[in-house]
């Protein structure tokens, strides 16, 4: 199966629609927005980022199907990734390809990504990619209609370029490398735990997702001030 990268087309909102609107999916991805369930907001929202020069937007291809899509967002220094596959594409390695792709697309780093901390198919496809995890916060999920854990993910230049060394072909020929001896790393900091904070590495302070993120909403829908695709931060209630 050949897995690639295209420009949107007018064509491609009816599939999306019908992958954003599965409830599954929407478990899955646990922050969803309005244009999740209502048709008049997924025209405005996709008509918006459509429009939009800073978002880098792509549709997925599985061979010549729409198996969802992948874009880049944000302003210069908090540009975020995400992307969505629909549920008769899922465990054969799309989105992993995919984002392989579009991280070629993008060349800013660090680059930053959210996921549900039981999302266990986002995250692997983000650390795949060489991303890793810099944080968590508590987010309201309104497909879940709760708070959540959501992790934080980083991939910075760095990574980019011990994943490109990582990649390149070994011979047989050279011995293994020793393995290096442990020792107290400096500044204190334990010798694992990649939930602490890298010196040098940026931090962001909250997720773009739930920067507004309020308390729910007495009907239990939750209010959510989010960022969409855009970057844009909006009160959604
Ligand atoms: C998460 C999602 C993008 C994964 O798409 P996919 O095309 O099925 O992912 P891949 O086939 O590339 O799988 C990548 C890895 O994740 C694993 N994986 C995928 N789904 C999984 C799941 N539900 N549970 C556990 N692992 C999973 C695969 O086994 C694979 O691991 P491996 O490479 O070590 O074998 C897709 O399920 C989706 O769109 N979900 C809803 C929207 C969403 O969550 N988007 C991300 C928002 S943060």
């Amino acid at each position: 199966m050949e897995i690639s990268l295209r420009e949107l087309q007018d064509s491609d909102l009816p599939v999306f629609w019908a992958q954003l609107t599965d409830p599954e999916l929407q478990h899955m991805a646990a922050v969803t927005r309005k244009y999740h369930y209502d048709r008049g907001h997924f025209d405005q929202h996709w008509a918006k980022v459509r429009s939009d020069p800073s978002v880098l937007l792509r549709t997925i291809l599985a061979d010549d199907a729409v198996a969802g899509h992948a874009a880049v967002f944000g302003s210069p220094s908090e540009r975020e990734v995400t992307y969505v596959v629909g549920r008769s594409h899922w465990g054969r390695g799309v989105a992993s390809r995919a984002l392989a792709e579009l991280l070629k697309l993008e060349d800013t780093r660090p680059l930053y990504a959210d996921a549900a901390a039981d999302n266990a198919g986002s995250l692997r496809v983000l650390e795949k990619s060489g991303f890793v995890t810099t944080g968590r916060s508590r987010c309201f999920a309104r497909a879940r209609g709760q708070e959540i854990d959501l992790v934080h993910l980083t991939l910075s230049r760095a990574r980019r370029f011990t994943q490109a060394l990582r990649s390149l072909p070994t011979s047989p020929a050279l011995p293994a490398l020793p393995a290096l001896p442990t020792r107290q790393l400096p500044y204190g900091l334990p010798q694992s735990g990649a939930m602490s904070p890298v010196p040098g590495r940026p931090q962001r302070e909250r997720p773009r997702s739930c920067r507004q993120a309020g308390a729910a909403a007495p009907d239990g829908t939750g209010v959510e001030g989010v960022a969409d695709v855009t970057g844009r931060v909006t009160v959604d209630q």
